[in-house]
C-alpha cells in the first residue's frame, strides 16, 4: 500500500515532462555537475575552503570591524590573510607566516589596521580598522590560503554615523514639551515620535526637528522637540537612516523620570533577514513549480 502511494506520487511530480525529456535533462544536470567539478578542482589544483563575510556598518570616527572566517587550520605559518578594496590598488591589509606584512598596503589604510593575530588559528580573519572614514565605505573581498585550500567572499562595507538619543523634558518651553538629542548623525535621518497612550498618532504637527552641521562638516546633531506632551505616558522618539535605528524613550510620572534607550544596525549581522525570506519564497515556489 505505501509502496504504491510513493510511487504515485513519484509519477505526478515528474509528469510534466515526458520521458525523453526527462532524461535530456538528467543529462544537462549531470554535465554542469561535472564541468563545476572540474572547474573547482583542476584550475586551482587544490580545494576550495569556506569563507564566509558578514555585511557591517562602520560609525565614522570610530574603530570599525570587518568580520570574515574560514575553516581553521593550525599550520599558522601557511595562512595568507588579503583584505583587498574594489576600486583600490594595492592591499588593505596582508597577514602571513604568523604576522602583517605591510610592504603593499595601499597608503589610505595605512597605520589603521590589524587583524586580531592570536584568532587567526581558530579561523577569525575579521580585521580591525581604526578611525573610520566616509569613503571606507565600499565592496571588500577577504581572500584566504592554507594548507588545506583557498577561498574568498566579498563584503558590503556601508558607512555613516549614528548615535542613541537622549530624551529630557525641555523646561525652557512655554508648554510641556520633551527634547530628543543625538549627536551624530550620517546620512540625515529622519525622526518620528510616538507615544504610547495614541498608539499610531502622528506628531509631526506638535514637534519640530532640526539638524545642526558637527565641526568636521559631515556628521550632524539631531535635535527634535515634541510639545503638549501629558504626565503619565510614555514618549518616544525614532531616527533612523539607510544603516541604523535608533530609538529613545521616557515616561514622565509625578514621581520620577523612567529612560530606555536602543540602537539597532540595518541589514547586518550573522543572519541577514532578506535572504532568508527569498530562501522561503524559492522553497515555496520549487513546491509549486513540482506541482505543474
Ligand atoms: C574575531 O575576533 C575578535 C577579537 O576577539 C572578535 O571581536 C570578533 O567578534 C571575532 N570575529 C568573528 C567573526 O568571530
Ligand atoms: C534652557 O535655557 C538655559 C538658559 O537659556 C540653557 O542654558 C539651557 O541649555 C536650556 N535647556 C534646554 C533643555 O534647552
Ligand atoms: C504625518 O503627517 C505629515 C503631514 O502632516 C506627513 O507628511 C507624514 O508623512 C505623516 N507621517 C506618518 C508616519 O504618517
Ligand atoms: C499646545 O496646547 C496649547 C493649549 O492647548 C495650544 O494653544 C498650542 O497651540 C499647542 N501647541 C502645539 C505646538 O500644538
Ligand atoms: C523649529 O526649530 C527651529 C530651530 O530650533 C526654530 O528656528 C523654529 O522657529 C522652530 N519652528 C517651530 C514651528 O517651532
Ligand atoms: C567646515 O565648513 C566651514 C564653512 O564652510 C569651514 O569654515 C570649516 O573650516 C570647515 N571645517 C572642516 C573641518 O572642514
Ligand atoms: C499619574 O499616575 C499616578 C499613579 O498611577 C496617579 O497617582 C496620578 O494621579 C497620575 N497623574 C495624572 C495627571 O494622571
Amino acid at each position: 500500500m505505501l509502496v504504491r502511494q510513493r510511487v504515485g506520487w513519484n509519477e505526478e511530480v515528474t509528469s510534466c515532462f515526458s520521458p525523453s525529456v526527462r532524461s535530456v535533462i538528467n543529462i544537462i544536470i549531470i554535465l554542469a555537475g561535472a564541468i563545476a567539478l572540474i572547474i573547482g578542482f583542476g584550475i586551482s589544483g587544490k580545494h576550495f575552503i569556506t569563507v564566509r563575510t558578514f555585511t557591517s556598518a562602520g560609525n565614522i570616527g570610530e574603530d570599525g570591524i570587518l568580520s570574515c572566517t574560514f575553516e581553521p587550520d593550525i599550520k599558522l605559518n601557511g595562512i595568507v590573510i588579503q583584505w583587498l578594496k574594489e576600486g583600490t590598488l594595492g592591499l588593505v591589509h596582508e597577514f602571513k607566516e604568523g604576522k602583517d606584512d605591510f610592504s603593499q598596503q595601499h597608503e589610505m589604510f595605512r597605520g589603521r589596521t590589524a587583524v586580531f593575530a592570536d584568532q587567526v588559528v581558530v579561523g577569525n580573519a575579521s580585521l580591525r580598522l581604526k578611525n573610520v572614514q566616509l569613503i571606507d565605505a565600499g565592496t571588500y573581498t577577504c581572500y584566504i590560503r592554507t594548507s588545506k585550500g583557498k577561498g574568498n567572499a566579498n563584503l558590503e562595507y556601508k558607512t555613516g554615523a549614528f548615535s542613541v538619543p537622549e530624551i529630557n523634558v525641555d523646561y525652557n518651553a512655554s508648554s510641556e514639551s520633551l527634547r530628543c538629542e543625538a549627536p551624530r548623525w550620517f546620512p540625515q535621518p529622519t525622526v518620528a515620535w510616538a507615544s504610547q497612550v495614541d498608539q499610531g498618532a502622528n506628531f509631526s504637527e506638535v514637534s519640530n526637528t532640526s539638524f545642526e552641521l558637527n565641526s568636521e562638516n559631515v556628521t550632524m546633531k539631531v535635535v527634535s522637540v515634541l510639545y503638549n506632551v501629558t504626565i503619565n505616558n510614555t514618549y518616544s522618539c525614532m531616527i533612523e537612516n539607510n544603516i541604523a535605528k535608533a530609538t529613545g524613550a521616557i515616561k514622565v510620572t509625578d514621581s520620577e523620570v523612567k529612560r530606555r534607550s536602543q540602537l539597532q544596525l540595518l541589514n547586518s549581522g550573522l543572519s541577514p533577514r532578506v535572504p532568508s525570506v527569498l530562501l522561503i519564497v524559492w522553497a515555496l515556489l520549487s513546491l509549486s513549480t513540482a506541482r505543474c
